[in-house]
């Protein structure tokens, strides 16, 4: 399973490559606005913060400005991939990218209809999101499930890169429906370390250690 971070918080970014938990990033224009950051500015310097891919958005939504739009982003850096809506026009985009070998991710994926329609038009990653469903009373794994299933049915290439998670239940079920990517809010990557059990057991280890009155150094 990859982990790729789902912010553009580079302190949270650096925090998770130091710990070995950054296998790409994914941003989106929510995220933009709500950083305050400059868009142009702060993708390449995240490109330079992993080898994995980094998806940067397009901010139109008719096919010609996305792909003019696409190709700006895709010079930025190798490690660019360019984030697309799953619309007509951007799944267009999505088929002339993928002849030109720029990486793409499909985003706004809610059914599984849809994310056959990504795959076949040579997406990179599709990007359904669960916790957008589970907002409104559905249960997003189970697309997740239907996607896996469909994918497999047909040995699509295209790797499902699970979103909007909320909290580590979401990123279990994914791993064990086996999909490839989860990107994840950084707090919920911390929140995977942590356990009750843990700590206490840490704790007793530590005041054990203490009474032997020993030292390793
Ligand atoms: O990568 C997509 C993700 O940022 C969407 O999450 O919480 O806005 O549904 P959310």
């Amino acid at each position: 399973m990859k982990f790729f971070a789902d912010t553009v918080d580079i302190d949270a970014i650096k925090d998770l490559a130091d710990l070995g938990m950054l296998d790409g990033v994914t941003t989106n224009p929510s995220i933009i606005a709500k950083s305050g950051a400059n868009f142009l500015e702060v993708i390449p310097e995240i490109c330079k913060l992993t080898d994995g891919p980094v998806s940067a958005e397009v901010a139109s939504t008719d096919f010609d400005t996305m792909m003019k739009e696409a190709e700006k982003l895709a010079g930025l850096a190798d490690n660019i991939c360019v984030k697309l809506p799953l619309t007509e026009a951007g799944l267009k985009t999505c088929k002339h990218l993928t002849a030109q070998d720029i990486m793409t991710n499909v985003t706004l994926c809610f059914s599984a209809n849809q994310a056959l329609l990504a795959a076949k038009a040579g997406a990179t990653f599709i990007s359904p999101f669960v916790g957008r469903l589970d907002d409104i009373g559905l249960t997003g794994m189970d697309l997740i499930e239907d996607i896996v299933t469909i994918y497999d049915n047909y040995g699509f290439e295209t790797e499902i890169l699970v979103a909007s998670i909320r909290h580590p239940q979401h990123l279990l079920e994914a791993a064990r429906l086996g999909a490839d990517v989860s990107t994840l809010p950084p707090k919920v990557i911390k929140q995977l370390f942590k356990h009750p059990l843990t700590d206490k057991g840490l704790a007793d280890f530590v005041k054990d250690w203490e009474s032997t009155g020993q030292s390793i150094l």
